[in-house]
């Protein structure tokens, strides 16, 4: 015997079933099932006769309801198949799902921005192992063994060979001087890695991009000129920079270089921590040392050497307080440099 409640299980069922078709043939036998002859609300109506009095008229009143709506419905998924020839289910009527573009991580496009700058300029790029032995890390960059510059470097040491984590990417400076044919003039981005306490303002691994210049008369004048304007070019027109003596291995003089602050252009402000300046990298001259190592006749040749930071600078750039972000990969923060 049939209530209304069997016939609302019915309709459940039935359009499941219209659901999950797959073709016509699916189709005709839910139309046969439900519909037919025989079906199941064909049967419905049947017994109708066999209810209470008081229940006979709303059943019957339902199940013609239910035979007019299942037919509908079957006859409009048939139609879908008729007109699109796909699968009942997938509606190629509905928007689309838009996949997501990826982006380029924050770092790479600021070192990306910092080659295209200095390429521009007519340096070359060249890139270097990160396990590198300690002779390039240290020793062709004037560390001799036991200098207590080394302990600034907070080294990851490589079991076996004398090999490290580069500490720096300098040591592909040693590595081209010591197979180029003079003048030469390159930049060579890359990671590196230090065994420093992680911080909002340390990370173990970063990034750097090394540039030097080797020919006969170079001067810090002309190391100058490059840095005005690669400043200029990458933080904008109008700033200064200034030269602080200081002291690396590999240079001689050091200097360590801030631009005036392009936030609040030299008055200070948050960012620049109320000084008007920001430092931003190392420079010097390369120390005569270096150049004899690589065979290179520092009477004859002089030349001039610096190293950026790429996280900070990018952490100055675009306003980002913590390393971390750039390591963490969380979507939201990266989406926001598309
Ligand atoms: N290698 C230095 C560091 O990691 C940065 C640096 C300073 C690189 C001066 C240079 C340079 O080429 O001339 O702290």
């Amino acid at each position: 015997m049939s209530g209304i409640r069997d016939l609302d299980a019915i309709k459940a069922e039935a359009m499941a079933s219209i659901a999950s078709a797959t073709s016509n043939d699916d189709l005709n036998n839910i139309q046969i099932k439900y519909l037919g002859r025989k079906g199941v609300i064909t049967s419905v109506l049947k017994s109708l006769k066999d209810l209470p009095i008081d229940q006979r008229k709303a059943t019957g009143a339902a199940a013609n309801k239910l035979k007019v709506y299942l037919d509908q419905e079957i006859k409009q998924a048939q139609q879908k198949f008729k007109v699109f020839g796909v699968k009942a289910g997938i509606d190629p009527t509905l928007p689309g799902i838009a996949s997501r573009l990826g982006a380029i991580h924050p770092i790479t496009q600021v070192i990306d921005d910092m080659c295209r700058a200095f390429h521009g300029m007519g340096f070359a790029i060249e890139r270097g192992p990160e396990v590198e032995t300690d002779y390039y890390n240290f020793e062709a960059l004037n560390f001799p063994p036991d200098h207590p510059a080394r302990d600034m470097q907070d080294t990851f040491y490589v079991e076996g060979d004398n090999l490290v984590l580069r500490t720096h990417t300098t040591p592909v400076q040693a590595r081209v001087l010591e197979n180029c044919k003079l003048p030469v003039k390159v930049i060579t981005p890359g990671k590196t890695y230090r065994n420093e306490e992680i911080s909002t303002r340390a990370y173990c691994v970063f990034h750097q991009v090394d540039g030097f210049l080797v020919d006969e008369g170079v001067t810090m004048a002309d190391l100058k000129g490059v840095l005005v304007a690669f400043c200029r070019d990458f933080f904008g027109e109008g700033l200064s920079l200034r030269f602080r003596p200081s002291y690396f291995p590999f240079t001689e003089p050091s200097v360590e270089v801030d631009i005036s602050c392009f936030l609040c252009g030299g008055k200070g402000c948050q960012l620049c921590k109320y000084a008007g300046w920001l430092e931003i990298l190392g420079a010097g001259m390369i120390d005569p040392n270096v150049l004899k190592m690589a065979k290179i006749d520092p009477e004859k040749y002089s030349g001039y050497a610096f190293g950026i930071g790429v996280e900070r600078v990018a952490m100055l750039k675009y306003g980002i307080n913590d390393i971390r972000l750039f390591y963490e990969n969380d979507i939201r923060f990266i989406r926001q440099f598309m």
